[in-house]
This record gives C-alpha cells, structure tokens and sequence, in this order.
C-alpha cells in the first residue's frame, strides 16, 4: 500500500486567511500538536516575508523532531537565503519555493516570458538544492496553467533536483477529474517523475479543495497539501481532517494510507480554532458539532440498535471526548494532571498550576466536568503576560431598559473600575472595559457558543477587537457567558 505524506499548512497557507495570524508561542503551539497528529511534514511559514515569520520558522524548525519543516519561498535568491536558515536546524529541512506558471499570471503579474520563467525555476531550484537536500517547487496557478508548459516547468525543476513538485489549483477552480487528468499527464510527460512525489494544493473556492486531492490521489499523487479545519487564502485550503478520515474510511478503495493519528484530530481542531479564533461550522465535516448528531427518532433508533446504520466514522476514532463525567470537585492535582496526560497534553509545572486553577474554580460553579470542558479550559491558554486581569463585575439588564456594567480589574498593582451604560449587557461591558483601557477599541467580531451540553454548560466566546490597525483575537471561557465575554475582550485587549 502506498503511503500518503501529509504536507500540513496551517501556519503558512492557513495563517495567510484574513484574521487568523498567530503569534509565537501559538504557533509552536500548533507546531507541537501538528508532530503529535503525525504530519510529514510541517510548512511552518514564510521566512523572507517578515522576520517574526523568519523567526518563527526557526523556531519550529528547533523543536521538532518527528516531522520535516518547510519554509516557502519566492524563485528568488535572497528568499531561498531566508528559508534555508530559517529550517537550517531541522532534522528534516525543507525548502518550498514557488513560480506562476499561468500566463495570467506570467503575463500581468510577473511580466516574464515562458523562457524567463523556466531560467528563474532552474536557477532558484539549482541553487536551494545547493544547501538543502529537500526541494519542492510549486507551479502557482498550475491548474490554469499550459499542459505542456506545465510540464515543461516541472521537468526543468527535476533536472535542477526537485523533490516533491506540487500542483496547486490555486483558485479553487477546476473539477476533481480536471486535477485527476493533470496529475496523469505529468506523469506520462516529465522524466525521472518516479523519482519524485507529485503533490495536491487545492483551494475550496468552488467547495472541492477535498474531492480534488483525493481525485489527485487516486491518479498517483503522493503528498496532500492541506490545513487544520480547510483555514486558508479565501474560501480556504483542503481540510486535513477530511482528507485523512476519507483516506481512512475508505482504505480498501483509495488503498493507501496516512501517517495520522486520528485520535488526535479533535483536538488539533479545537486548539487551531481556539488560537485563530475561527470557530468550526456546526455541520462541518469530521469535527462539527453536529457530524455525531443524531436527531430524527429513525436515525436515533438505529443508532441504539447498531451505530453504524447512520454513523461511518465512530467519534471516538478522532478523539471527540464522549460526554461522560471524567472529573469533579474531589479530584486532586494527580488525578487532573493524569487525566490532561490522556488527553495528551504535557504541560510545564506553571501551566499545570494555571490549568488546575481553572479546573477548580469551573468545579465550583459546574457539577460534572467532561472531556470537552477539561479540552476548552487547555486548548489555546498557553502562558502570556496578561497586563489587565478580571477581578470583578456585575451587569444590570432588563427588558426595554438600558444595561449597566460595573467592571474591575488589575493591571500591575493597580485597581482601575468603571461603569458604563449600553444597550445591552454585553454593549455595557464593552464600554466599561473600553474606558478602563481608555482606548477606542472597536469589536469587530464576537461570537458565543456552548462547549458541551446542559444547563451549565461551559460557553467559549470568542472576538475581534481591532486598535489603530491592529487587530487581535481574544477568547474565553465560563460557565457564565458574560464572564466569558470579558474575558474574551481582556484577552484580546491583552494581545493589542
Ligand atoms: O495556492 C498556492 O498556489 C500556494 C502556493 C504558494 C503553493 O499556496
Ligand atoms: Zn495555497
């Protein structure tokens, strides 16, 4: 059976969709997490664009061991120079480096001739291969691009010691059987193409970006490009989770495999939604909230009778906590830090401090603590400097009457309170928090949703607050969607 590499590009493609830039420690964050799911490869980012790219590139570059890490880059000397040591440290380094083949994109946007783009494909490829043994070259725009100019393209970058090529259809443009024919042709038209692994990048602009790499994989592509939960450039990248369980589910058809834990699918996707702050449609496939969800009485009779008449993928085989009560206000420390451990997480002394923190105060207020609950208080709450800390609030709301918030909280050692009149609860609060910042920070965005179910249920609200240009996502978590709100807006005022 042939093995599918996993080419993951959540920090890269999936950093460059609006909203949901990461900072550092976020980043390795989803590093660590992405070598647990077991990727082959991570694409950490874009060293040349910026040097908190080039040093965060670096950095996942030092810590991980089981995977390779990619950097991308321009066919242009200086961004190869950037990306090479940016992974230089790796274990297993790679360096991605892209050129239009479209003539769109030739004509109006590089303003080269065929002739130039192939000068500049073999001389950037030539010289990456001279300082790093793993070169991919990807033909932007592939899908619109010439067949034989294509080819020509990808045959120049082999001869220079290209090895991966990637075909990215990167408008999300063509059908699955267009990217299924491409790939065919480039393997009947390129020399030495056995020697190198073809590779899918598809984008979800007319909601195929999956059907199209796994149509690609059947036609012997070898490596998916894709992202946690399809984030990416406009209507995004191929989601990784759906690409994988399709892979998985249907073995015997596709007859190859990943190198993904499945069980550690779930948690991937919280963590990336928590940090980016882009939630997961309810229906989304493999990880919405609703794709175990059985409500009509005949599918919920089935279910009891045998789950597989209406369920394909159990949701234990990627890693949804089942709704059981795991913990509760007796358990101590030990019990708390196991229990983290089987879930896979490994936190520093401080951070196993913080976590049980929370872990208590949400005993206090919620009787039975799941899975969920313990994964919503983790996930995305790596250590940051907080400088504004919640120390207190209260809310007055009433039908037809105007809200007021009264809300306290630290900076330092210092107490700074205000009360703020709004239409609404949450508009009171904001105002309050906003003069007690004494900025004029604007909410672009907020959204609240409930973690698990019940009565007291834990809700996780997340926002946008934008200042000066700047803008930052903020979230939280309480089984008081006020109080998740606050925390959400500090959080986030926190990032700014
Ligand atoms: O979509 C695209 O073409 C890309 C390339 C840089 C690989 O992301
Ligand atoms: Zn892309």
């Amino acid at each position: 059976m042939r093995k599918i590499k996993i080419f993951d590009t959540t920090l890269r493609d999936g950093e460059q969709s609006p909203g949901c830039s990461m900072r550092l420690h976020e980043k390795l964050e989803v590093a660590r997490q992405l070598e647990r799911l077991g990727v082959d490869i991570i694409e950490a980012g874009f060293a040349f664009s910026s040097p908190g790219d080039f040093e965060s590139v670096s950095q996942v570059a030092k810590i991980i061991t089981n995977a390779s890490v990619a950097s991308l880059a321009r066919a242009k000397r200086e961004d190869i120079d950037a990306a090479y040591n940016a992974v230089k440290n790796a274990v297993a380094p790679r360096i991605h480096i892209f050129l239009a083949t479209s003539p769109l994109h030739m004509q109006y946007k590089l303003k080269m001739t065929d002739e130039q783009v192939l000068e500049h494909i073999a001389d950037s490829v030539r010289y990456a291969k001279a300082k790093c043994g793993d070169i991919e070259f990807s033909a932007e725009d592939a899908s619109r691009s010439e067949p034989t100019f294509l080819a020509r393209a990808f045959d120049t970058a082999v001869k220079a010691g290209a090895t991966v090529i990637n075909v990215p259809d990167t408008v999300g443009y063509c059908l699955p059987s267009e990217m299924a024919g491409k790939v065919e042709y480039l393997l009947n038209h390129i020399a030495g193409i056995e020697r190198v692994d073809i590779s899918a990048h598809n984008h979800d602009d007319l909601g195929m970006a999956t059907a199209n790499a796994l149509s690609m994989v059947l036609a012997g592509a070898g490596q998916v490009e894709c992202t946690i939960n399809g984030i990416g450039e406009r209507a995004g990248n191929t989601a990784l989770e759906e690409v994988v369980m399709a892979i998985a589910t249907r073995k015997v058809f596709f007859d190859c495999y990943t190198g993904i834990d499945t069980r550690e699918i779930y948690k991937t996707s919280r963590l990336v939604s928590a940090i980016t702050g882009v939630p997961v449609p309810p229906a989304k496939a493999i990880i919405g909230a609703n794709a175990y969800a059985h409500e009509s009485g005949i599918h919920q009779h089935g279910v009891m009778a045998n789950p597989k008449t209406y369920e394909i993928i159990s949701p234990e085989t990627v890693g949804i906590p089942q709704n059981k009560i795991v913990l509760g206000k007796h358990s101590g420390r030990h019990a708390f830090s196991e229990h983290l451990t089987e879930l896979g997480y490994t936190l520093t002394e401080v951070e196993l401090n913080k976590a049980f923190e929370d872990f208590k105060l949400l005993c206090d207020k919620k009787k039975y603590v799941t899975g969920k609950d313990i994964l919503a208080i983790v996930s995305g709450s790596g250590l940051q400097e907080n400088k504004y800390i919640l120390l207190d609030f209260t809310v007055d709301s009433a039908k037809n009457d105007e809200s007021v918030a009264t809300i306290a909280v630290s900076c330092g050692n210092q107490r700074f309170q205000q009360t703020a009149k709004g239409g609404g609860p949450i508009n009171s609060a904001f105002k309050a928090l906003n003069a007690i910042m004494g900025r004029d920070i604007e909410l672009i965005d907020y959204a609240i949703s409930s973690v698990s179910s019940g009565v007291d249920a834990l809700g996780e609200a997340s926002i946008r607050l934008s200042c000066d240009g700047v803008v930052a996502h903020g979230r939280g978590v309480s089984t008081d969607i006020l109080e998740a709100s606050v925390l959400a807006y500090l959080d986030g005022a926190n990032k700014l």
